[in-house]
């Protein structure tokens, strides 16, 4: 249980707080690259609180600035692409990519107030799908060299999804390893050769049970978390009747990611952004180890369950989530279909907006969530106290850059030694793949 104090310290996230201060430090997806391939390259984007607008200018270089244009608040969303940014069409005002008003077309010939006027502006870096911004001080810190970013873009497919609901929430549902056993649980198993591009519909590692059968018969895992230089490592154990254990490694990434398994050939890297305090977009890179991504199939599997422009999920809270009393009776634990994202969606926006966790009782298998909360506790106080290279991943640049993977597998085998079966799992994998994923 937490005080409110401690719980607002976590969940807001406005300019001026001191969560966000601590998420400022980190790059945040601010959009899918997709979202300014179709149509006009100019998208309004609200993180962490903050209206903005992020752009391809005519030279081809991306922009994120003030939604607000700095003369009388006019929507730069509207602004005509011109050269190397936007202009307001209220009176012309034309601003740079990095924010510099550059020109007032209706003030006095030969003013020069424009050289005194800045819109907002923050750095951007497009990796493999996803755009990502710093809106921290000083200088961003480096990429770790995640898989999701050492891939090739074949090999990586990048979607969002938006949730009516605080971010940490969203986040704690991704290192609760638990509640794939109820949350996710089907009562009859698929054909796992129609498992593409789906979770947990792949065999067991190695073996053919369904991993729904595995999750269904095995629900009590046992939870270690480890700390690591970019977070956590969260490793269950499902012991199984035979003498066998399955073994499932997933990660928090500091501070708000989570890379988790999604089938034998792909993992997620999965972030839970902050639009606002009670609003937040999941954006995942699915990344492969084996052949590229079928990002067309992919993307129409997704695209079924969402709407754009906001890429809102079609099932939400305004039609109780599909819910269907019947399925939930013969089919699914929670009666509202298949797709496991909706699960979740409901899971975490059921609680509420900003989730009350002044009335929470947490159990054994909460423990990553813990150690979670303590660490950004941690990080919150070493910000206030001006010590940046305490906080995770923002140390050394070049240990930074040196943080690989991370693992994230499942595999089957004896109990005894079970310490040797996930690495050994994650080496063969990377051994195959067609391209460089060393850890
Ligand atoms: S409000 Fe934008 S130029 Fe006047
Ligand atoms: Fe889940």
């Amino acid at each position: 249980m937490m005080s409110q104090a401690q719980n607002d310290l976590l969940t807001r996230v406005g300019r001026g707080t001191d969560g966000g201060a601590l998420l400022r430090m980190y790059w945040q997806p601010a959009a899918l690259s997709d979202e300014l391939v179709s149509g006009r390259p100019v998208v309004p984007v609200r993180l962490l609180g903050e209206d903005l607008v992020l752009f391809r200018d005519n030279e081809g270089e991306l922009g994120l600035i003030g939604r607000h244009c700095p003369h009388r608040g006019a929507d730069l969303c509207y602004g005509r692409r011109e050269d190397n940014g936007l202009r307001c069409p209220f009176h012309g005002w034309h601003f740079d990519r990095t924010g510099q008003c550059v020109e007032q077309p209706g003030e006095p010939e030969g003013s020069r107030m424009y050289e005194n006027i800045r819109a907002v502006s923050y750095p951007v870096v497009e990796k493999n799908g996803i755009v990502f911004a710093y809106m921290g001080p000083g200088e961003p810190p480096p990429f770790p060299a995640l898989d999701c970013f050492a891939a090739p873009d074949s090999h990586v497919f990048a979607f969002k999804g938006l949730w009516e609901c605080n971010w940490l929430q969203a986040l704690e549902v991704g290192i609760d390893p638990a509640h794939a056993s109820f949350l996710h649980r089907f009562l009859q198993d698929e054909d796992p050769a129609q498992s593409y591009g789906k979770q947990f519909r792949d065999k067991a590692g190695g073996t053919d049970m369904p991993m729904t059968q595995l999750l269904r018969e095995y629900p009590r895992p046992e939870i270690r978390v480890e700390d690591t230089d970019y977070g956590l490592r969260l490793i269950s154990l499902r012991h199984m009747d035979d003498g066998r254990s399955h073994v499932r490694v997933t990660n928090q990434i500091f501070p708000e990611a989570i890379c988790i398994p999604m089938s034998n050939e792909m993992t997620i890297t999965q972030w839970h952004v902050p639009v606002d305090d009670e609003t937040c977009y999941w954006y995942s890179m699915f990344t492969s180890f084996g052949k590229p991504v079928d990002k067309s199939l992919m993307r129409e599997q997704r695209m079924k369950e969402h709407r754009l422009p906001d890429y809102a999920p079609l099932k939400n809270k305004r039609n109780n989530y599909g819910y269907n009393p019947g399925e939930q009776e013969s089919l699914t634990y929670t009666g509202m279909g298949l797709d496991i994202n909706v699960h979740d969606q409901w899971a975490v926006e059921s609680m509420g907006r900003i989730q009350d966790r002044t009335h929470e009782h947490l159990g054994r298998t909460d423990v990553a969530i813990m150690k979670h909360r303590r660490k950004l506790l941690a990080a919150i106080k070493s910000l206030k106290e001006g010590d940046v290279a305490a906080l995770p991943m923002r140390g050394h640049a070049s240990d930074v850059e040196a943080i690989r993977g991370p693992v994230s597998i499942d595999a089957i085998g004896e109990t005894a030694g079970w310490e040797a079966l996930w690495p050994q799992a994650d080496r063969a994998r990377r051994a195959g793949s067609s391209w460089a994923a060393g850890v």
